[in-house]
């Protein structure tokens, strides 16, 4: 509190030639002229304002001739989802849908209530609002497998411009370059701070056999320090990219706090041809001449698609809703799960806890200069792609790992806590007596799991949640996977016994500065199993394992003979014409990286071939 106190004030001051639009901004007013008043058609209705739907509606609207209208459940971002090290609070604002699974038998056993957090973002730049910035676009051979899959048009190099378009990383020169733009929209930096951990976690990848290179690049392995979708500083979300940049454009509209509850297709033709809303508690239908693109993410553009008609028929007769078109929608529902809970603790003040950066020093370096501590996104420093015994390609990651500046044990206040659905009493016992000890974390990320979920639809009413079942860890070898990524990162006093790699990252040499220790209380549930064997580790994966909020795959990309699809390779859903889906839920497989940038790419790439094809008509 006293932290959000400190920066509502300084923030008034550093812009005081703004002051009485910081003041509005402050109290729900926005940038935004809200369109109140709709036309009763345009070209193209664009449902949703996340990372897919922002560039939609840029590219689109770059042709005015077209009239496009955004419609976004959410509201616009404030100052405060703009600070990039804060962004596990966010999380536990209005901006989160709040969604949860439904209980598992596999995974999320020692979280609240048993259920896992599925936090998606509403709010004008979707789930780019309240992610961790940071800026990854999976591997060469993510891409080139798409395009085996049966989508001609997906592979790397035919992907890597549209990267390129969007991206403005005036810095990135001086890494790899000429896989880097400078003139797209979206800017991209490295954070404003580093801590001595970083070099020290870099040179123990050497020590490993892993290079430090740019991953942006075709590389697939490698350990390097952080980019972000930051701007001096400051959160770059996707509507800060796309939208407020061309918010003059007198043919786009966009409208916000607006809820699609239905697609209209027309039953006969199957022709998609507008969409049915709710704002300021008013009904509204507006026509779509051309497209209705759906963008609202990998939860709930399935779930509007049901809502509509198009889906699994078992489904859809339950509920009652009658079927227009019988697709697996909903279904190869991919994530990537984390292990945030390791904590290593250091014997010097090197770290960053939310109760070291109140420093007003570091308030002041980040509100007048864009820089110190609180530019590190979400808490992490430096990745590591990275392979395990069980990785099959050549040189493509199964395990990332994330380096935290940070760590739980010093989440006194609780918002990397609520984020992650620890439960007080977990905390209280594991974590609380380690309080205010220096820590950092190391965090094993899953990237390409083999368990797969479903999004299901629970009735007919469009303000309900579907039923959400990710099926983390149903597989056994994504357990095991992940306790070799743990091995990796970990520290223990008698690591010869239980690793077969002698060497671990906090084990190297270069982190011996630091005579580093783990936390020897078990996790509640794992107390009967030999702590630190591979049985213990696997146990706490299937306990206090979390998502990294990368959920995709539930409207499948695929050729027509792929019974699972629901898009070509041109993102049109089969068997409806006119209707679109552009964001996360088209990846036929989840890639190994992380999915901001990704989508934007989609973005880009589905923008184009809209052009392409309503220009031949
Ligand atoms: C906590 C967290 C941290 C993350 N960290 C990172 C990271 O560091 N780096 C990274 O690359 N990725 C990260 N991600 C993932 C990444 O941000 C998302 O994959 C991406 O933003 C999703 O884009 P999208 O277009 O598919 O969906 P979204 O961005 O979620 O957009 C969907 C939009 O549609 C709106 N909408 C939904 N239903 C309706 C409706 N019925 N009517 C009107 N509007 C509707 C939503 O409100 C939302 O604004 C993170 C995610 C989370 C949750
Ligand atoms: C890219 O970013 C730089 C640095 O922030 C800025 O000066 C430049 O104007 C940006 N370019 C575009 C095309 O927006
Ligand atoms: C290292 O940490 C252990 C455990 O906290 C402690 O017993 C030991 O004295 C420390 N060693 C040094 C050299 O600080
Ligand atoms: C931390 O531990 C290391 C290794 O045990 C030791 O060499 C170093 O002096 C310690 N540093 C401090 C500040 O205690």
């Amino acid at each position: 509190m006293k932290t959000i106190l400190c920066f509502t004030v300084l923030f008034l001051c550093a812009n005081s030639q703004n002051l009485l639009n910081d003041f509005r901004r402050f109290f729900g007013a926005s940038d935004v002229r809200d369109t109140a008043n709709f036309r009763k058609s345009y070209d193209f209705v664009v449902v949703g304002a996340g990372s897919g739907g922002c560039v939609v509606a840029n590219r689109l609207s770059e042709n005015p001739e077209w009239s496009v209208l955004l419609l976004e459940a959410g509201d616009d971002e404030n100052f405060l989802t703009d600070v990039p090290l804060i962004a596990s609070l966010q999380t536990i604002t209005s901006y989160n849908w709040g969604y949860k699974s439904e209980r598992l038998a596999t995974a999320c056993l020692g979280l609240i209530d048993g259920r896992c957090n599925m936090p998606r973002g509403k709010a004008l730049g979707g789930t780019s609002v309240i992610n961790f910035l940071l800026y990854t676009r999976g591997t060469k051979q993510d891409f080139d497998q798409w395009a085996e899959l049966g989508n001609p048009g997906w592979g790397y190099d035919q992907v890597l411009p549209y990267f390129i378009k969007s991206e403005n990383c005036t810095k990135c020169r001086e890494i790899d370059g000429k896989y880097h733009g400078k003139s797209g929209y979206l800017s991209v930096e490295h954070p404003g701070y580093e801590s001595p951990l970083v070099k020290r976690f870099i040179k123990s990848g050497e020590e490993l056999g892993y290079k430090n290179n740019d991953p942006s690049a075709p590389y697939g392995l490698g350990f390097s320090k952080v980019l972000a979708t930051m701007r001096n500083g400051m959160r770059c979300s996707a509507s800060k990219a796309f939208l407020k940049p061309i918010l003059h454009r007198t043919n786009l509209h966009v409208s916000i706090k607006t809820r699609v509850t239905k697609i209209l297709i027309d039953p006969s033709t199957k022709q998609a041809y507008g969409v049915q809303f709710w704002k300021n508690r008013r009904k509204f239908t507006v026509l779509a001449t051309k497209e209705v693109v759906l963008s609202a993410g990998s939860i709930n553009s399935p779930h509007l698609l049901m809502l509509s008609g198009v889906g699994p028929r078992d489904d859809l007769t339950r509920v009652g809703i009658p079927l227009l078109q019988n697709l697996k929608v909903g279904y190869n529902l991919q994530d990537h799960m984390a292990m945030s809970a390791l904590v290593f603790f250091v014997n010097e003040s090197i770290t960053v806890s939310d109760r070291g950066v109140q420093n007003p020093v570091d308030i002041f370096n980040y509100v007048f200069n864009g820089r110190g501590p609180y530019t590190i996104p979400g808490g992490a420093e430096a990745l590591a792609f990275v392979q395990t015994k069980y990785a099959k390609i050549g040189g493509y990651p199964d395990i990332e790992l994330v380096l935290g500046a940070g760590a739980l044990n010093g989440d006194v206040y609780g918002s990397l806590r609520s984020l992650l659905g620890i439960p007080r009493s977990l905390f209280e016992r594991v974590y609380a007596p380690h309080a205010y000890k220096p820590a950092f974390s190391i965090a094993p990320v899953l990237m390409r799991p083999k368990s797969r979920g479903r999004v299901v639809i629970k009735d007919g009413n469009p303000l309900h949640w579907p039923k959400l079942i990710p099926n983390y860890f149903e597989n056994e070898e994504d357990v095991k996977t992940m306790v070799e990524g743990i091995k990796m990162a970990r520290w223990s006093s008698s690591a010869s016994v239980f690793c077969s790699s002698a060497i671990t990252i906090t084990q190297s040499r270069h982190f011996q500065k630091y005579n580093i220790t783990m936390i020897t209380t078990p996790f509640p549930g794992c107390e009967t199993v030999p702590f630190g064997s591979d049985e213990y580790w696997a146990c706490a994966v299937r306990h206090v394992a979390t998502t990294l909020g990368h959920q995709v795959g539930t409207c499948k990309m695929g050729p027509p003979s792929d019974p699972d699809a629901v898009v070509d390779e041109r993102l049109r859903v089969y068997g409806i014409k006119g209707l679109r889906v552009v964001d996360g839920s088209i990846m036929p497989n989840v890639v190994a990286g992380h999915t901001n940038a990704v989508i934007m790419m989609i973005g880009e790439k589905a923008s184009d071939m809209i052009k392409q094809e309503w220009a031949r008509k």
